[in-house]
This record gives structure tokens, sequence and C-alpha cells, in this order.
């Protein structure tokens, strides 16, 4: 019998994409159809076939998109125990940095210090304590573009400043000039105009959501790259990001050299205990060890694979109490048939 699969895709057209591919890919093992999760009926539609499982594709664009997944799949998952995956919690972690940072205090998982503060005189006090630099996060979104590292005092009352205004926070919503890739982006817009209008439209949608009325400070941890640990299923892998100007996420710049086994024991013991077979870890390597800058159920990718090791890509695997190197290629399809082969050996193997 085949899996039957329900891909809930988000509020942008092109998302799930990748999950059809693997499917396709899959397709002896796997029957598929697409709901979108934003529509009116979206419980209706899910449930207007049986099914078997949920693949989820949560998007990392605007609050108000995420809020809802988010909360559909609460009831997907919890009221109506559905199976999701990758998991609701990996969701509800994933590009929401105040809920990750209470998630990853209240389990006791190293992390950079942070505050959340909804009370404007509450974080100015905070402020007037603190040493410096901080850094500063927007809620949601990536490669860097709401981060920003506050020097003295008086830069961060201008920033809380405008969080409580009505400008809100600050947020790139333009080309990310850090990137290592700048120069190739520009000359495929140029020969592709056409690709150009859907950068567009995400950069207005993505300036249409300011973040207004609640600060997220973080302790300044000095840093020359961050890990990348990547785990599908059982396979785990690991590269550095390294810093372009003051941060790593966003620059594309990588290098693969051999990772701490130590590394994949930090991020297998986390991601065990909760049952997370789909995240890209990033970590900040510290005096006090390894800290946890971000989760990600769902992540980017813009080489054909995650790690090497002596120069040969592979994966890692926790077999017989050791870690075992294995080369080949395990990150196609930017990891989505990682994950649909996830799905499959464990469904088929709660069905056996
Ligand atoms: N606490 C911190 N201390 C120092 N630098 C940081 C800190 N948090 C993030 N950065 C730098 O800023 C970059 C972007 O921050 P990150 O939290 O990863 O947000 P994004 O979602 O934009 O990737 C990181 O790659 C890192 O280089
Ligand atoms: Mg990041």
């Amino acid at each position: 019998m085949k899996i039957r699969a329900v891909i809930l895709a988000n509020e942008r057209s092109e998302e799930h994409l990748l999950w059809i591919r693997a499917c396709q890919k899959y397709g002896e093992a796997v029957e598929w159809r697409v709901v979108n999760l934003t529509c009116g009926e979206w419980l209706e539609e899910v449930e207007k076939e049986p099914f078997d499982i949920l693949l989820a594709k949560p998007g990392g664009m605007t609050s108000i998109f995420k809020q809802l997944y988010d909360e559909r799949i609460f009831i997907l998952g919890f009221v109506k125990q559905y199976k999701i995956f990758p998991s609701p919690g990996e969701i509800f972690i994933y590009e929401n940095k105040r809920f990750l940072a209470y998630w990853l205090k209240a389990n006791g998982i190293p992390h950079p210090v942070t505050d959340v503060f909804y009370n404007e005189a509450e974080a100015a006090e905070f402020l007037k304590k603190t040493g410096y630099p901080i850094v500063a996060k927007i809620n949601i979104g990536a490669s860097g573009s709401g981060v920003v590292v506050l020097h003295t005092e008086a830069e961060a009352l201008r920033y809380l400043r405008q969080v409580f205004s009505r400008r809100g926070a600050y947020r790139r919503h333009g080309p990310n000039m850090r990137s290592g890739n700048r120069g190739r982006r520009a000359l495929y817009y140029l020969l592709h105009p056409k690709a150009l209008m859907p950068k567009l439209s995400i950069y207005r949608t993505v300036g249409s959501d300011p973040q207004k009325n609640f600060v997220i400070f973080q302790e300044y941890i000095p840093h020359d790259f961050e890990w990348r640990v990547v785990r599908t299923g059982d396979s785990f892998f690991a590269h550095k990001k390294l810093k372009a100007g003051e941060k790593a996420s966003g620059s594309l710049l990588k290098s693969y050299c051999n990772p701490p086994l130590s590394l994949l024991d930090f991020v297998k013991k986390l991601t065990d205990r909760h049952a997370f077979h789909s995240q890209a870890i990033d970590l900040f390597e510290s005096g006090r060890g390894y800290l946890v800058n971000e989760m990600q159920c769902i992540f980017g990718q813009s080489d054909p694979h995650q790690m090497e090791v002596d120069g040969n890509p592979g994966r890692y695997r926790f077999t017989g109490g050791h870690w075992l190197f294995e080369p080949g290629d395990f990150n196609g399809n930017e990891c989505y048939d990682a994950r649909i082969e996830w799905v499959i050996e464990k469904h088929g193997s709660a069905e056996s």
C-alpha cells in the first residue's frame, strides 16, 4: 500500500514544489495531493479523503501567515492528532525567534541569553544596565535581514524608540548586499528580467510587515563562523557558515572542514529528545560550549551537499555506538528526498 500524503501548501504558490518533486520521485511508495492551508475550507479540504500523513511547508515571510499556519497545524496535530512532518513543535519554533528563545530556555538548551520586552520602559531600563554590544533581532526573517549589532546605549535606545514608533523595527527587504553570490545573481536577473518580478513582490510583502511594539535583545557572542548542522531522518551533516561583515547568515560563504564529533553529539541529543527529524541548527562556539542560535525545519541549500569529510561529500550516522561516515549524495532536491525517504521508512515500519 502506498503512503497517502497531503502536502500543506502555504501562501506562496511555489514553496511546496520541492515536496511535490520528492513525492513524484518516490511515486512507487507515495501518493499525494496538495491542500492550500491558507484557504477558507482548509480543514474540509484536508479531510476530504483519507490520508496517512501531512507534509508541511511553513512559510517564513510575514507574521500574519506564520500565525495562520501555526494555528492550523496546532488543530491538525494536537486536536485532530494527525501525523505531521516536520512535527508541530519543529514548525512552531521555526521563523519565530521570540518563541524559540522561550523554548530553548524552558528546555535548558544552551543559547545566547535572550530578552524579549513588550514594554518600552522596561526595555529602556534593561538597556541602562546591560553591557555592550548587544544584538537586536526581529522575530521573523532570514539571511540577517533584521539583525543589528548595537554598540552603545544611545544606539540601542534609538532602535527601541523606532520599534515602538509607527515605523517599526528595521528589516532589510531588498537584495542582500553581503551575499557571496551578488555578482552571479545580478547577472542572472539581467539575463532573466521576468524572474525579477516575484522577487520584487517578496520585497514588497516583507516591507509591509514591520515588527512593532516588542523587541528581542540578545547577548553578543563573538564568532568568526556558525556551525550549520543538518539532521534529516537519522542522517547528520555539518559545515561552517562564515561571516561577511558582522553576520554569517546570508553570506553564503561556507567552509567544508571536518566537523567535530562533539558537535554531532550535541545536536543528536537535542533532536532525539524532541523527536525532531528535519532540522538545520545553527550554533556558535563559545567559552561555555555550543550555543544554539537558530533551529529551522525548512532550510535553503546553495550547494549540492551539506558536508564534506576529508574532501568527500557524505553523511554521518550513529550506528553501534559510533559515528560512521558514509560518502555519497544524501542532500538531493534540497534535502526533500531525504525527508520523504524518512517518512516512507517510518511509516512503513509503523505499519509492519
Ligand atoms: N547573539 C549574537 N551575537 C553575535 N552575532 C550574532 C548573534 N546572533 C546572530 N548573530 C550574527 O547575525 C547573523 C544573523 O542572525 P540570525 O539570528 O542567524 O538571524 P537570521 O534569521 O537573519 O539568519 C548570524 O549569522 C550571526 O553571524
Ligand atoms: Mg541565521
